[in-house]
């Protein structure tokens, strides 16, 4: 499985990169947003478009994700466009995101305009991440569009089935692959029972149906579901930094590395010098 950093922090993308285990980068307007504050934050004065092009050179040979943020087919594929001819020619990595419908409710006329989109800018030859899919029927429809690869929100289902059900959490909390029951019955969402559950059907349907588009299980927010995606068989997790961090930890690793120093013979040492 390709592990790419879900962030738009150069800081913390370089170091991801640095630790050799980065496969890409995914970004979104909520993730621009906080890398942007947190710069100013610091006092810098952002020049967006250079630090777009920093993120890019950093990410080199590996896919960028950048989002657009128009709501009719043609707004996006317009914008897609625009961002793909700025950025492309930095390194040449550029993959445009649309969310798989920009309505904000059901009813509103512009349902289809982000396949709309994905199918416009897929058949000019640029890679498309179709994003916000929270239903395997979604991914498949992505997936006709011509998306290059389909994001299902796994972190995010889980939000909805505990809430549903009353479910006290904090975001970060492991919610089982397998699901769980309330009040005797299983808590599901239209047959999917976790956001693991969600990014394996996506792979699945993918995969009966011969579709090349790749599944980036996102919106995952520990080690362990990271461990799952890769269970389910996702060809890609994108993954917050802290998350990237945390997958390296164990304790008996640390307990390990101590008794193993403590045993260390000195001739031998000595001899590899
Ligand atoms: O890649 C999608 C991701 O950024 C959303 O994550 O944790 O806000 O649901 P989250």
């Amino acid at each position: 499985m390709k592990i790419f950093i879900d962030s738009a922090d150069l800081d913390e993308i370089a170091q991801a990169f640095d630790w050799g285990v980065c496969d890409g980068v995914t970004t979104n307007p909520s993730l621009m947003k906080k890398a942007v504050d947190r710069r100013a934050g610091k006092g810098e004065k952002l020049d967006l478009r250079d630090y777009i092009a920093r993120i890019l050179t950093i990410a080199k040979g590996t896919p960028v994700s950048l989002e657009v943020t128009e709501f009719s087919a043609q707004g996006m594929a317009a914008q897609g466009i625009r961002i793909y001819e700025l950025f492309n020619p930095v390194a040449e990595n550029v993959v445009i995101k649309i969310p798989v419908s920009p309505a904000f409710k059901d009813g509103d006329p512009t349902h289809f305009d982000g396949l709309k989109a994905v199918r416009d800018l897929s058949g000019r030859g640029i890679p498309v991440n179709c994003t916000l899919i929270f239903t395997p029927e979604q991914a498949l429809l992505a997936a006709k569009a011509g998306a290059a690869y389909v994001s299902p929100f796994a972190g995010r289902i889980d939000d909805l089935l505990r809430s549903t059900a009353g479910i006290v959490f904090e975001k970060s909390d492991y919610y089982p692959a397998d699901g769980m029951e309330g009040d005797g019955e299983p808590i599901e969402d239209n047959g999917i029972v976790s956001g693991i559950d969600l990014v394996e059907q996506c792979v699945d349907v993918l995969d009966i149906h011969g579709f090349d588009a790749e599944v980036i299980a996102a919106s995952l927010r520990n080690p362990r579901q990271a461990r799952e995606a890769a269970l389910a068989g996702s060809q890609i997790a994108t993954l917050p930094f802290g998350v990237i961090r945390d997958m390296l930890k164990h304790q008996k690793t640390y307990e390990g590395m101590e008794l193993f120093t403590r045993d260390i013979v000195p001739e031998y040492v000595k001899m590899l010098q």
